[in-house]
């Protein structure tokens, strides 16, 4: 399919995000034959810099980022001609009228109009400043043209998000507005859809008759590493637990979509998210865990403790693990405990749902057959693993009847033998196609703060007392195991 001509900007140029992630994308985008015949990237930012040494920074980023490290010549100098360096201030009007000429430029060489892409790859408060200077500079009026990416972090709390939303709203059509959580552009992520609603298997068993509780794990090996200025006023809470796991709850607990359309898919989403039971201010404490990590060991790399990391304080209260236990309170999941947990510095990087369904409602089998019995499980992998385990029950080998766990397994590599784009690759490429299924709405941002708010509040008035309560290279503090050991319950334990 033919794309129409395109102008992407790239505001924050010079950073680190349009270094390491989007520029190797829209490489192996181009590599791959799929950017409009027609495009041109310019990156804007404050400093000084000559197109020759923008292009050899960004072949830098692209050797180090991109899906293939091996880069050829020609693939590289294919790529970077369409790309040029403008520099400006993004709070000066002057830059928005000097991006227009360059563009107007180029829609003349191309003799067509060509639609703008304006991602914002700076510090959040720039949301503030930029949609409103490419609204008065015109750059918002082609509703099926032009379109404005917004980056994490989507707000930092529920009158923040509303705050960003009105901003965004007061320049953009919501119809023009990109916001991105890089998790929804992953492979495995997309794939829980296909597997829930392109299979009639599991669907009718999806479900509180069926399923007894679902973890959903995303596990970190590394720290905070030189981002300690931003994590601070962060925490696992607000840089994971609020969108790419609250993403992945939607995508398992969600009802079956009519149709593939971006609305509709979203719809479906944050039904979910207006369904969690509000974690009562007085209970916070059976419902929420966090953790901060000590010094320790991740496979075999001695870590520091969060709090001698480079912007950190020495007393932080900042938690960089949090656990939830929360309930969908509608007729499919009512009762069914969804436990989410996130963190830094854990035992491996893992990203997981697991779906524990309910015991046998009667066991026939004699007790000495089943020592290791346990009920079947399903394990949605999403990284670094990427594929589907079903582990069940099966007969041991022999002359008795003795009962052992086994698995199915499901690897993408295996079955498909093709890589997979990076997540970031997919997200342009439906930027650049006007598809936005896979990217967050207003109100699925504010449905997920609302529901983090107690949380939220609650940790921010009371200082953590035994922090940091983890050590590096384990799977986060005590009480996160307890959060579901009291229901009976346990995370899946891995190696
Ligand atoms: C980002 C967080 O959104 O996701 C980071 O800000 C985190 O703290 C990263 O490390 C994890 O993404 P991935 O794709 O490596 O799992």
């Amino acid at each position: 399919m033919d794309l129409d001509p395109t102008i992407i900007v790239l505001f924050g140029g010079a950073g680190d995000l349009v270094w390491r992630k989007l520029i190797p994308s829209l490489f192996d985008l181009n590599r791959e034959g799929r950017m409009p015949e027609k495009f041109a990237i310019l990156a804007v930012d404050r400093l000084p810099f000559r197109d020759e040494d923008l292009r050899k920074r960004f072949l830098g980023g692209v050797e180090q980022f991109a899906r293939n490290k091996r880069v050829k010549k020609t693939d590289w100098n294919a790529f970077a001609r369409h790309v040029t360096y403008h520099q400006g201030d993004f709070q000066d009007p002057a830059t928005y009228s000097s991006l227009e000429t360059a563009g107007a430029r180029m829609e003349e060489v191309w003799k067509t109009k060509a639609g703008r892409i304006f991602h914002l790859a700076t510090p959040p408060e720039m949301v503030r400043v930029i949609p409103k200077l490419l609204a008065d500079a015109g750059r918002n009026r082609n509703r099926a043209r032009d379109r404005i990416v917004v980056e994490k972090p989507l707000g930092h709390d529920l009158n923040s998000a509303r705050e960003m939303t009105r901003t965004l709203r007061q320049s953009f059509d919501e119809s023009q507005i990109f916001r991105i959580d890089h998790y929804l552009g992953k492979e495995t992520v997309q794939n829980i859809l296909a597997f829930r609603f392109a299979n009639p298997l599991f669907e009718p068993i999806w479900n509180r008759r069926y399923v007894d509780y679902v973890t959903i794990t995303v596990a970190e090996e590394v720290g905070i590493g030189h981002r300690g200025g931003y994590y601070e006023h962060a925490g696992a809470l607000r840089d994971m637990m609020q969108n790419h796991l609250m993403q992945l709850l939607c995508l398992v607990a969600m009802e079956p979509m009519v149709s593939f359309d971006a609305d509709e898919i979203r719809n479906k989403k944050v039904d979910v998210l207006h369904a969690l039971c509000p974690i009562a201010r007085s209970r916070i404490e059976q419902f929420a865990v966090r953790g901060q990590y000590d010094r320790g060991e991740v496979d075999g790399k001695k870590m520091r403790a969060y709090r001698r990391e480079a912007g950190v304080s020495s007393h932080s209260s900042t938690e960089t693990f949090a656990a939830l236990k929360l309930f969908v309170d509608n007729w499919r999941w009512q009762g069914v405990p969804f436990y989410l947990r996130t963190g830094k510095c854990l035992s491996r990087r893992l990203s997981e749902v697991a779906i524990q369904f309910r015991a046998v409602p009667h066991q026939s089998f004699p007790g000495e057959c089943s020592r290791d019995w346990s009920p079947s499980r399903l394990i949605l992998s999403i990284q670094p693993e990427e594929g589907i385990v079903m582990g069940f029950q099966a007969k041991y080998p022999g002359y008795q009847m003795r009962l052992r766990p086994v698995e199915m397994r499901f690897d993408y590599q295996d079955a498909f033998a093709v890589p997979s784009p990076d997540a970031y690759e997919t997200l342009l490429w439906d930027v650049m196609n006007d598809d936005a299924t896979l990217f967050m709405r207003a109100d699925q941002i504010e449905a997920a703060w609302q529901v983090l708010m107690p949380v939220l509040v609650a940790w921010a008035e009371s200082a953590p007392r035994n922090f940091p309560n983890y050590a590096a290279g384990t799977w986060g503090p005590k009480a996160a195991e307890e959060l579901l050991a009291r229901d009976g319950h346990a995370w899946r334990s891995v190696a």
